[in-house]
């Protein structure tokens, strides 16, 4: 058996018995008004952050979202996407397709606004999107990439990149390894499965992103979300993962490189009013400037005395440099 087969067996089983935490935290789903979900929809949320992110969702988006689980993000991305079909799931695991049918008429049932045929779900898999090149505003994912391994991972995000619209984008969420993850966690089918054992590191996650063309990618959350131990993972020091949620926008990629917003700001501290960097950045005296790390990188080369560069403190929400 492949490690994807031992995956679809795993979320097989995951589908017809409901496992709370199974793979990731059980953090409570985001609420919004008018917006319940089940029960066991809650039991049955195998992401780890979230895709959700309104400010993404404006003009009636299509969403494709790759790994339906129990229906929690397809409901939440339908509360902001009211028309049939606006959300396609795709999901390879059968008893998982049925799962999520089940739990969305249920949804319909305890939610007014909610249509059932909001969200159209479809066989089909990461590698293999059922729909057309430049079809979709939006693409999302939730704690399934982390389960491919390198070279998987380029083929899902390279199908990813096949169905977007121009200016579209790809939201994601995984866990991501603090440091390299050894090899013989990393071969064990079932604790990546389980979203446990495949993680990259950031640098890699972000390459891989950038290796496909993604010109822009911001981060959005950035936390602890599980410890590997000593004792349990026969580890000499304990690993810890993280979870990572981003939006990637599939613009050029600019000639001196991918653009990536980590949340830094560049503050001008000098005596003019402004600065200008004569390369399309104007910082104001005094005000912090939204800048991605290849910019900051720049400015704080070029004028050390006086811009101060922030850290990065893995939230950005739009409105930077570039
Ligand atoms: C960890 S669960 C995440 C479910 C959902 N995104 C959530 O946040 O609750 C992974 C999901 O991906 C599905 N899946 C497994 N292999 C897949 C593949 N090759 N392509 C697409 N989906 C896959 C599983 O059946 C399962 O629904």
């Amino acid at each position: 058996m492949s490690y994807l087969e031992t995956t679809a067996e795993f979320y097989t089983e995951a589908a017809t018995k409901p496992q709370v935490g199974l793979c990731c935290i059980s953090t409570p789903p985001l609420q919004y008004p008018d917006l319940k979900i089940p029960e066991i929809m809650q039991q049955m949320n195998y992401g780890c952050g979230t895709t959700i992110h309104p400010t993404e969702l404006r003009n009636n988006p299509t969403v494709l979202y790759i790994g339906v689980g129990g229906g929690l993000e397809a409901l939440q991305f339908a509360y902001f996407c009211r028309r049939q079909r606006s959300i396609i799931a795709v999901d390879p695991v059968a008893a998982m397709r049925e799962a999520a049918d089940q739990n969305l008429k249920l949804a319909a049932k305890e939610n007014a606004w909610f249509d059932r045929n909001f969200v159209e779900i479809l066989e089909g898999d990461a590698f293999n999107l059922p729909v057309a090149d430049a079809s979709v505003d939006v693409v999302a994912q939730n704690c399934l990439f982390n389960i491919f391994e390198p070279q998987d991972l380029t083929r899902a995000l390279k199908e990813v990149y096949r169905v977007l619209k121009p200016k579209g984008r790809l939201i994601m969420s995984d866990p991501i390894a603090t440091r390299p993850i050894p090899a013989n966690l990393q071969a064990d089918e079932r604790l990546r499965a389980m979203c446990l054992s495949g993680a990259m590191t950031y640098a890699d996650y972000i390459q891989h992103l950038i290796d496909v063309g993604f010109g822009q990618i911001e981060v959005r959350a950035r936390r602890p979300y599980r410890l590997l131990d000593t004792h349990s993972f026969e580890l000499e020091t304990p690993l810890l993962l993280e979870s990572l949620d981003t939006v990637s926008f599939k613009v050029p990629i600019p000639n001196d490189g991918a653009c990536v917003f980590t949340g830094k700001t560049a503050i001008y501290s000098g005596i003019e009013e402004y600065l200008d960097d004569h390369a399309g950045h104007n910082l104001q005296r005094g005000n912090p400037l939204s800048v991605c790390d290849k910019t900051a990188a720049k400015l704080a080369h070029k004028f050390p005395q006086e811009v101060i560069v922030t850290d990065s403190n893995w939230h950005y929400n739009g409105g930077g440099c570039c």
